[in-house]
């Protein structure tokens, strides 16, 4: 498998084998790092991370994969950057591709990302957009293969706003791995009619299938894996609160939801998560909604049927096969 000098930007553009490729080398690279094996090949090479969004989790996975591969990072954000106000991606991509090995970016368009790439010399790789976020489908790959054993005929139900960058990256994800997925959730959240159809066109060359349901019950029965996020993203105005409130509240993953699913079943949630009133949003939520969890209760997220914090880790190990992947030198 060689994927040097690729871009990493949806997983659109990668085949079932190469995915699985990528998962592999992340097991591979996680056990390396448990048992105190270095890894260091890249050595000399520096890598620029670009956040228009914050970030926790992929910031440091970049920067601690980065490191420990033997890479410099730079971070640069809309704040202390010319990007966006003074300089164009166009500009931006030549300029860094110049100077880096390997471009990061998180932001906000999918053609934002498209278009850094088209411009740089050097692989690009999605840190999530609006459209979609690849590196934490890896992530959430390796750790449903680490608990079950295998990824084709997994059933993942997504419940929430399944028309973002979680639930399409997740019905794309489904489609090329022979998994079935199915988002359980309101009409006005189901995934785009044409992101749908092309899912299904896939799904059918794998063996996977692509539901939407609004029954909560009928959409989560028997899954392997509940699968949720937040029900209002980075950049989103304050004002559609209220609404995802109101529609989302009956897609919550709560105890329900989990024993409807079966025993056997994980929760995932690609974080950060809004379980309890303990941040600033979500106490500022809770009082003027009047809840005190939102799209997953407390008690599932701290269950033992939860693999969240697995899965973060899990960012850092998949982040840095994507890295070593596309800039190996042999
Ligand atoms: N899951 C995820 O992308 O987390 P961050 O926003 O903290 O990077
Ligand atoms: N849908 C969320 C994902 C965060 C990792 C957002 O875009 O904010």
């Amino acid at each position: 498998m060689d994927l040097k000098g690729r871009d990493f930007l949806k997983l659109l553009d990668f085949s079932a084998e190469e995915i699985t490729w990528l998962v592999d080398l992340a097991a591979d690279l996680k056990d390396k790092k448990k048992k105190g094996i270095p890894m260091d090949t890249l050595r000399g090479k520096n890598v620029a991370l670009i956040f228009e969004k914050t970030s926790t989790r992929t910031r440091c996975s970049f920067e601690v994969a980065a490191h420990d591969l033997g890479m410099g990072t730079t971070y640069l954000d809309s704040a202390g950057s010319q990007i966006g106000k003074k300089e164009s991606i166009a500009d931006t991509a030549r300029v860094l591709a110049g100077m880096f090995d390997g471009i990061e970016y998180r932001g906000y368009g999918q053609d934002i990302v498209e278009e850094l790439a088209k411009y740089s010399k050097v692989p690009v790789w999605n840190g999530l957009t609006n459209e979609f976020h690849p590196t934490q489908m890896l992530a959430d790959l390796l750790t449903i293969r680490e608990h079950f054993g295998y990824l084709k005929g997994i059933r993942l139900a997504y419940m929430g706003d399944a028309r973002y960058n979680m639930g399409n990256s997740l019905m794309v994800t489904c489609a090329k791995m022979g998994m079935h997925f199915t988002a359980c959730t309101s009409r006005n959240y189901f995934p785009s009619e044409e992101l749908v159809n092309t899912c299904r066109e896939i799904a059918a060359g794998t063996g996977g299938s692509i539901t939407l349901t609004q029954d909560a019950m009928a959409g989560t029965r028997g899954a392997d894996v509940i699968y949720t996020d937040v029900w209002v993203s980075m950049g989103e105005p304050d004002e559609v609160w209220a609404e995802r409130i109101r529609d989302l509240t009956p897609y919550q993953v709560n105890r329900a939801i989990m024993e409807n699913a079966g025993e056997k079943a994980i929760f995932l949630h690609c974080l950060p998560a809004f379980h309890d009133l303990k941040t600033k949003i979500g106490a500022e939520m809770g009082a003027r909604f009047g809840i005190t969890e939102m799209e997953v209760t407390d008690e599932v997220f701290e269950s033992e049927q939860s693999f969240v914090f697995e899965e973060a880790e899990n960012r850092m190990h998949t982040i840095k096969a994507v890295m070593l992947a596309t800039l190996s030198v042999s």
